[in-house]
């Protein structure tokens, strides 16, 4: 079954707790946390404290997504404040940078992920296929919720699903950016299995109706 990580960025922030409790029991899988840095992206979210304050009020699956430049010298201070997974974009340092903040993730116990902005080749992350355990396609551009979906990156999504079926047939496939009722069954479709929807539940006063609808229930 496929899977629905909400993100965050679109709950209410002055009660993140029971925002959280909220989708937990609405069924969702993951909880996706967008870091932003003002510098990688052109906005600036949340980072290390509001993790750990997460951390300690929920026991749900953490998915960090790190929209942050040159992310290695944040992934001990990520991984010990809590997150279960980080996602490391490949635009954001040098191939080398980000193979050894994929491999530091792993030392220290947690799960990894790639990902690549719109603009970016499929190539660009193909050396990285073996060593992470989740692809993440953007299908906005990085640094905003409410954008409308890219439908130019779904051959994206298949072209890594045919890739990961040859090198690493665990690894999930996530989709974030304009995830709604209409485009999650293009996702999957073509080969997602982690959708991550922010305003598509976050927008709704019904979550567990919301992240039902994105599952196609
Ligand atoms: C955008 C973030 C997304 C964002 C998705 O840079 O990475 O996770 O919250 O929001 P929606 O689902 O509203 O497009
Ligand atoms: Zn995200």
């Amino acid at each position: 079954m496929v899977k629905i990580a909400p993100s965050i960025l679109s709950a209410d922030f002055a009660k993140l707790g029971s925002e959280v409790l909220e989708i937990k029991r609405g069924g969702a899988d993951y909880v996706h946390f967008d870091v932003m840095d003002g510098e990688f992206v052109p906005n600036i979210s949340m980072g290390i404290p509001v993790l750990k304050s997460l951390r300690k009020a929920t026991d749900m699956f953490l998915d960090v997504h790190l929209m942050i430049d040159r992310p290695i010298r944040y992934v001990e201070a990520f991984c010990s404040a809590g997150a279960d997974l980080v996602t490391f974009h490949v635009e954001a340092d040098t191939q080398e940078n980000i193979l050894a903040a994929i491999r530091k993730t792993r030392e220290l116990g947690k799960k990894t992920g790639i990902t690549l902005k719109p603009g970016t080749p499929v190539e660009a992350v193909e050396p990285f296929l073996s060593e992470v355990d989740l692809v993440l396609v953007m299908t906005v551009e990085p640094g905003f919720g409410g954008q409308s979906f890219m439908e130019d990156q779904l051959p994206k999504i298949s072209r890594l699903r045919q890739l990961l079926d040859q090198v690493n047939p665990d690894c999930e496939l996530e989709v974030d950016g304009g995830v709604d009722v209409r485009t999650a069954p293009l996702c999957v479709r073509a080969g997602a299995n982690v959708l991550v929807a922010g305003s598509s539940v976050f927008g709704k006063t019904d979550r567990a109706e919301a992240i039902a609808a994105l599952r196609g229930e």
